[in-house]
């Protein structure tokens, strides 16, 4: 499914003025999250990342169906404390500062997600200071046999990494926490996200072998393992916008794994696949060139507010809204037949594509739309707005005007 009708339906209703805009489909985002619940043991906790998305609309809608939301960042945690106020948060991420981490424990966040011995230390030191015991899960660096990890092109461990605390080390820091070093600090159990991109078997793989070692670890130590976050990173095909991460074979193997550790609650931390299928960014075709051979569309706006395909190295997948009005006298600019075009933005730079290479049904023509799919997670928010100061798009949340805003405030 390129696009749904309800987005279909409001990018042929925006004036070429109302473009470029992120469309965002509310219904379709809460019937994937609540096919995600569905799948997925009752045991096991669904957080979402925040970073792929964290509009508060998208927040809000997801609600219902996770347990929590992993942020990355006092902004981040202030946000979603704000956005989706009461619901339990886990802080992630490396180099929190010292004001990030008392901000953060004034705030009552359920998890920290610690990742190395130094950051242990300072969170204990704020949670003495303010007389508080923090819930932490070790942030863990953990090779996976079998190449898991390989594969991924966002792979953050296994491998040299400044993510989380090397294996290397485990014991010293379990040590600390069951000596009476740190005795602000509750051990709770371990987080381990070490890759993007990854199918239903290879998380499965990657999750087994997580809790197996972390199951160890604390065994060691004495300390029940009452937590294992494993993450998030399950794939999103670019290359396929109809397929989706397998949920149920995925779900299915981490009911077979609750089995095996009774006593650990699972918990997983997705980002992309939860968001990325409800976005679009629409626009439209400012001026076609044909250069030396080769045809290009020139669209309003660009990668600097949809920088995935850039960031990712890939093709933004497409579908065109033929628009069949032409309001001036002069010619009307269009690609020279249905063969490849390559569709690119308005900044000044040969980076500045969106898509390589689209076959089309038909020329495409100035004035005809264009919807970017997969534009849910990862887009916007991590896109450089500001260079070269064009406007920033509009934000419409579907259905129904209510949930509309524009322009983005920044
Ligand atoms: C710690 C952590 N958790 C979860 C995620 C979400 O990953 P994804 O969006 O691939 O599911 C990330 C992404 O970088 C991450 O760093």
């Amino acid at each position: 499914m390129t696009t749904t009708p309800a987005v279909r339906e409001h990018a042929r209703s925006l004036g070429p003025e109302g473009l470029p805009a992120y469309l965002y489909d509310l219904a379709a985002l809460r019937d994937h999250a609540a096919a995600v619940r569905a799948a997925l043991p009752r045991r096991v906790e669904l957080y979402y990342a925040a970073k792929a998305n964290p509009e508060p609309e998208i927040l809000a809608a997801l609600s219902p169906c996770v347990d929590g939301y992993e942020v990355a960042s006092g902004g981040e945690l202030a946000h979603v404390a704000r956005a989706v106020p009461g619901r339990p948060l886990a802080f992630g991420g490396p180099g929190k500062t010292p004001g990030e981490l008392a901000g953060a424990l004034a705030l009552g966040v359920d998890r920290f997600h610690v990742e190395s011995a130094h950051e242990l230390a300072v969170l204990a030191d704020l949670a003495a200071r303010v007389g508080v015991r923090a819930r932490i899960l070790l942030r863990f660096n953990l090779a996976v046999p079998g190449g898991h990890l390989d594969g991924s092109a966002l792979a953050m461990g296994g491998r040299p990494a400044p993510f989380g605390i090397d294996p290397a080390d485990a014991d010293t820091v379990l040590r600390s926490l069951t000596d009476g070093t740190h005795p602000h600090l509750e051990p709770l159990g371990v987080h381990a996200h070490l890759a993007s991109g990854l199918d239903a078997p290879g998380l499965l793989a990657v999750a087994a072998s997580v809790t197996a070692w972390s199951a160890g670890l604390f065994a060691r130590h004495g300390l029940p393992l009452r937590e294992v976050n494993t993450g998030g990173g399950m794939a999103v095909d670019y290359t396929r916008p109809g397929q989706r991460f397998d949920w149920t074979a995925y779900g299915e193997g981490l009911a077979a794994l609750a089995d095996r550790h009774p006593e650990t609650v699972l918990r997983i931390e997705p980002g992309r696949a939860l968001t990325a299928y409800c976005g679009w960014y629409a626009t439209d075709v400012l001026d076609t060139k044909h250069s030396h051979g080769e045809d290009f569309a020139v669209l309003r706006g660009g990668t600097h507010h949809l920088r995935t395909p850039a960031t990712k190295g890939h093709d933004q997948p497409c579908a065109v809204l033929p628009v069949d009005a032409w309001p001036h006298p002069w010619p009307r600019p269009a690609t020279t037949g249905a063969g490849p075009v390559t569709l690119v933005g308005q900044l000044c730079t040969p980076k500045d594509v969106l898509a390589r290479a689209v076959a089309l049904p038909a020329p495409l023509r100035a004035g005809d739309r264009v919807l970017f799919a997969l534009a849910g997670a990862y887009a916007w928010n991590i896109s450089h707005h500001d260079f070269l100061m064009h406007p920033r798009p509009g934000f419409h949340f579907l259905p129904g005007p209510p949930a509309t805003r524009e322009p983005h405030d920044g």
